[in-house]
């Protein structure tokens, strides 16, 4: 059981799959699976400009919809990019920042995580803001200083009531997209690590309200062994999320 004070977040990152058309025909499909599921808030994550017919689909239903990345600045000379401002005109609740793929293939650094997280939410966003060590900094045994300074790097200067609108992804990149999971044991005591690194920046009773997900090959087999951890309070999710019946199945082992 979790502490009640914080809340169990199950959230899709589609990264760059579906369509408008697509993402509507899977809302529309998954949508029934996951209705009455109050247990857990419910978010998929969606390319730009798949957001807007996403969103439509799941009016009315217990789907939220979010972003997959945000940048820092206001407007400007910045091609290509997408501001917080023009996401919370269309309604977007959420987005994603910092997730490795957008460390490792278009050179996001912490510094620019900090700076997009604090662009979300002073537009009133909530953040789910992804972190998590590489195979190499696991292995010589360094994952808990690499997810402790990213925490700390990614939400400097960021503040008390701010913090209560950030939900951290806890990625190891050795994870994502490749079948390994990491074992329940790993994922509590990481995810362990991060609040306690929390509680060092924001005191331990600020600490314990953070919703701290794990990503990384969560599917409909191992989530249920994942979420039942203490320092486990939702999962972010790839590969299971685009297919309905698996993610409805991980919504369910968070009830
Ligand atoms: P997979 O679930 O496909 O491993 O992806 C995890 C992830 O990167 C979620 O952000």
């Amino acid at each position: 059981m979790k502490p009640e004070m914080r809340r169990t977040v199950i959230a899709g990152n589609w990264k760059m799959n579906f369509t408008p058309k697509e993402a509507k025909k899977f809302i529309k499909e998954v949508a029934p699976l996951v209705a009455g599921k109050d247990n857990c808030d419910i978010v998929f994550c969606a390319p730009y400009v798949t957001i807007d017919a996403a969103m439509k689909a799941a009016k009315g239903t217990n789907i939220h919809i979010g972003a997959e990345n945000v940048h820092f600045e206001d407007h400007g000379a910045f091609t290509g990019e997408v501001s917080a401002r023009m996401l919370k005109e269309i309604g977007v609740e959420y987005v994603i920042v910092g997730h490795s793929e957008r460390r490792q293939y278009f050179a996001e650094t912490d510094t620019t995580v900090n700076l997009r997280t604090k662009a979300a939410l002073a537009a009133g966003m909530k953040v789910i803001l992804c972190l998590g060590e590489v195979k190499e900094q696991r292995l010589s045994g360094i994952t808990d200083e690499v997810v402790g300074m990213q925490t700390k790097l990614d939400l400097a200067g960021i503040s008390e009531e701010d913090l209560k609108n950030v939900i951290i992804a806890y990625e190891p990149v050795w994870a994502i997209g490749t079948g390994l999971t990491a074992t329940p044991e790993q994922a509590e005591e990481t995810c362990g690590v991060i609040r306690k690194v929390l509680a060092g920046m924001y005191g331990k009773k600020v600490a314990e309200t953070v919703t701290i997900q794990y990503g990384g090959s969560m599917n409909d087999k191992n989530a249920a062994e994942l979420l039942a951890k203490p320092n486990v309070d939702g999962g972010l999710i790839g590969g299971a999320s685009l297919v309905a019946e698996k993610f409805a199945a991980i919504v369910n082992a968070a009830q």
